[in-house]
């Protein structure tokens, strides 16, 4: 896609992501152009950013090499979009204020494009109050945050404040252009119209007020999928269990924890309306019978824990009187194909796509996956197989697929 892009890289450990986001954005076609603070130097050179990106690297407010030395002025008017990436806790004070003491501050200043920040930074950094009042005064201003996921930082600490991986934010880039290049030819996506309601990402049984039963889904096929949707033109509401990942662009997101939980907002989705329900999440299939009030003492040598069947989401949505179009994942360790397609009839769904999460190069955890999907027997549609590639593009491929059988949908009820 050809758009500008500014980049501006600060300085915070998570700099060395950037440089694989200068990749992924030019995989997309993007032209790059990378800022770097004085900060940002200290982690990652100017040189790498250069041979990255093909272009120059531009550090400095005053620059002799810049048309008339104004280097800010010339980058603000080529840029279709500024992402600050990482943004540290410093910049985004800075930019907050409305400080123009270097190239970056005058940039942001001097831009009419969107600027989209993905902050970055120690969990306390970002949780103390003067970031969170920068973060609340910079959205005012109409900048888009790219939310920082939980998990374990540089410095040792596990929170919120890791950038959300380059592939991510290159895709959701990606989605915004495609969605505003949609809007300008006035030309409608092939989900325009639609709503979507994704569930993604494992569910937790508490045991007792620590302890709980869980998976390892990670919810990236969901989230994958809540792009490429909203790429597509449609309203998209993900429903997401516990998943440290950032809420894709233009997307609504309700947190759950439990399947019972997860349930309630689906069921409540539906009933606000809903024309596609894709089952992404892994849901616990049992929950524990008693959650204890209290922590559970260590005693004997063996614990025995009542089980009891959690309800089947997607299986209730499918017999629901406002039966959107459904849309069934299956993870397999073996016979793969045959359980998911018995899956596909037992649970009413239109479609089901399955994989094999014995692999360890697609499936759980990975940016990867490889599928099969099944159609139900009234759409013309044989089996498709998507042979391995990022969940992103997997995600395309299944947003086709949902169209395709949709239109025949409409066809056969006209
Ligand atoms: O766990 P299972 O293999 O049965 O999952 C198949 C499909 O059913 C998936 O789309 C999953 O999201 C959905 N599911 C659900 N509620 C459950 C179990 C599975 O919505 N309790």
């Amino acid at each position: 896609m050809s758009k500008n892009i500014v980049l501006a890289v600060t300085g915070g450990i998570a700099a060395y992501k950037s440089a694989i986001l200068v990749r992924r954005l030019k995989d997309y076609g993007f032209d790059i152009r990378v800022v770097m603070t004085t900060g940002a130097q200290a982690f990652i050179t100017p040189l790498t950013f250069q041979a990255l990106s093909a272009n120059p690297v531009h550090t400095t407010l005053l620059d002799p090499d810049a048309e008339a030395g104004m280097g800010h002025i010339e980058l603000a008017r080529w840029a279709d979009l500024v992402l600050v990436a990482p943004a540290s806790c410093d910049v985004m004070a800075k930019l907050a204020q409305g400080l123009a003491d270097d190239l970056l501050s005058t940039l942001y200043l001097a831009t009419k494009a969107p600027v989209w920040i993905a902050p970055a930074m120690n969990q306390h950094m970002w949780s103390a109050k003067a970031t969170q009042r920068n973060l609340e005064t910079l959205t005012a201003d109409g900048v888009h945050v790219m939310m920082p996921d939980a998990g374990s930082q540089a410095c040792g600490d596990v929170g919120r404040g890791r950038m959300p991986e380059p592939e991510v934010l290159a895709e959701q880039v990606f989605a915004y252009f495609q969605q505003k290049q949609r809007d300008l030819a006035k030309k409608v996506g092939i989900l325009a119209g639609q709503r979507v309601v994704i569930t993604a990402g494992p569910t937790r049984e508490a045991i007792d007020p620590v302890r709980y039963i869980s998976n390892h889904s990670t919810g990236k096929m969901g989230f994958a999928l809540a792009t490429a949707c909203y790429a597509a033109g449609a309203e998209v509401t993900l429903i997401a269990g516990p998943v440290s990942l950032a809420t894709p662009f233009g997307v609504k997101r309700h947190n759950v924890t439990s399947a019972t939980e997860m349930l309630t907002h689906s069921l409540a989705c539906i009933d606000a309306g809903c024309d596609v329900f894709i089952a992404t999440a892994a849901v616990a299939d049992y929950k524990v019978a008693e959650v204890a009030t209290q922590k559970i003492k260590k005693s004997g040598d063996t614990l025995a824990i009542h089980l009891l069947k959690n309800p089947d989401i997607v299986a209730t949505v499918a017999e629901h009187t406002r039966r959107p179009f459904m849309v069934g994942f299956a993870a397999e360790t073996q016979h793969v194909e045959d359980y998911a397609h018995k899956k596909m009839i037992a649970k009413k769904l239109d479609m089901i796509a399955c994989n094999d999460v014995s692999r360890s190069d697609i499936g759980f955890a990975s940016d990867h996956n490889a599928m099969v999907v099944f159609f139900a027997q009234q759409y013309a549609m044989s089996a498709q197989t998507l042979p391995r590639a990022t969940k992103f593009q997997i995600a395309e491929k299944l947003v086709e697929s949902i169209s395709v059988a949709l239109t025949q949908l409409k066809h056969h009820r006209a």
